[in-house]
């Protein structure tokens, strides 16, 4: 079984790839959280994957959470974990360890959805990097079919400041006090329905925040209308949402 966590599509598509080429099967986390639903125990020998984006060079919150639900894989489930990321991954999988044992570790160049720190890449750019993913992806499945005790990710430098400092800074100050709606919101109740986190509740039909955020950028980068901003950051930034023609 393959668990995926994702804001923007990245981690679901790295799923679906790696679970159609282990003919595997996946499964969204969120369901499961949103739901109160907990994961039921591996069949002795199952494989077990974990697909998520890199959070501040950390797995985000809610994948910890997740993990914290699951049953502890038996010793003779292999157990891997795949990052997608937009630049470098630090050490998310050391992080990811004291929570779960892993027998191997990949990670995933995808286009960046953070929009807070930049705007979504050029379509060049994001092609280029799925180009480049699907050409990895049957390499990392082979890994996997394998059995292999692989550490194939791209660390960056300083991982342990990324990771240690940067990580835990962002995961203290996170918050979701400046998402706003503009007068572009219809009130459909999209954002409502994607947060991960069941965060966002609809009042009168506007939506309201409700504090606890991971800023995975579902709401905003899915937003129908494009109505949703954080502060002024977001107004002339263009949005990302992994592409269906890809
Ligand atoms: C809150 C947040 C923090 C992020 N931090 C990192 C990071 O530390 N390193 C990195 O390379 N990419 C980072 N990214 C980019 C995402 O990991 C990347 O775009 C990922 O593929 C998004 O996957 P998704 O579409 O499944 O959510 C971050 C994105 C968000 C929203």
């Amino acid at each position: 079984m393959i668990y995926y966590f994702s804001g923007t599509g990245n981690s679901a598509w790295v799923a679906r790839m790696l679970a159609d080429a282990t003919a595997d099967r996946c499964e969204d986390m969120s369901t499961y959280l949103k739901n109160g639903w907990h994961p039921p125990p591996l069949v002795p020998g199952e494989r077990l994957g974990l697909v998520f984006p890199v959070h501040a060079w950390r797995p985000p919150r809610v994948v910890l959470d997740f993990i914290n639900q699951l049953p502890p894989p038996s010793e003779e489930s292999y157990v891997f974990a795949v990052c997608t990321m937009g630049g470098f991954a630090g050490n998310t999988f050391s992080f990811l360890r004291q929570f779960i044992r892993l027998d191997s570790c990949y990670s995933v160049l995808m286009p960046e959805n953070y929009i807070l720190l930049a705007g979504r890449e050029s379509d060049a750019q994001i092609k280029h990097k799925i180009t480049a993913a699907k050409a990895l992806i049957p390499k990392i499945a082979a890994s996997i079919l394998a059995g292999k005790k692989a550490f194939l990710v791209k660390r960056g430098l300083l991982p342990s400041f990324f990771t240690g400092c940067i990580g835990a800074l962002f995961n203290w100050r996170v918050n979701d006090r400046k998402f706003h709606t503009t007068a572009k919101c219809n009130g459909c109740g999209t954002c409502a329905g994607l947060c991960p986190l069941s965060n966002i509740s609809l009042d009168n039909g506007q939506p309201k925040w409700q504090g606890n955020c991971i800023h995975c950028m579902a709401c905003l980068q899915r937003c129908p209308q494009q109505a949703i901003e954080y502060g002024k950051i977001t107004l002339s930034r263009k949005r990302y949402v992994f592409p269906d023609s890809c």
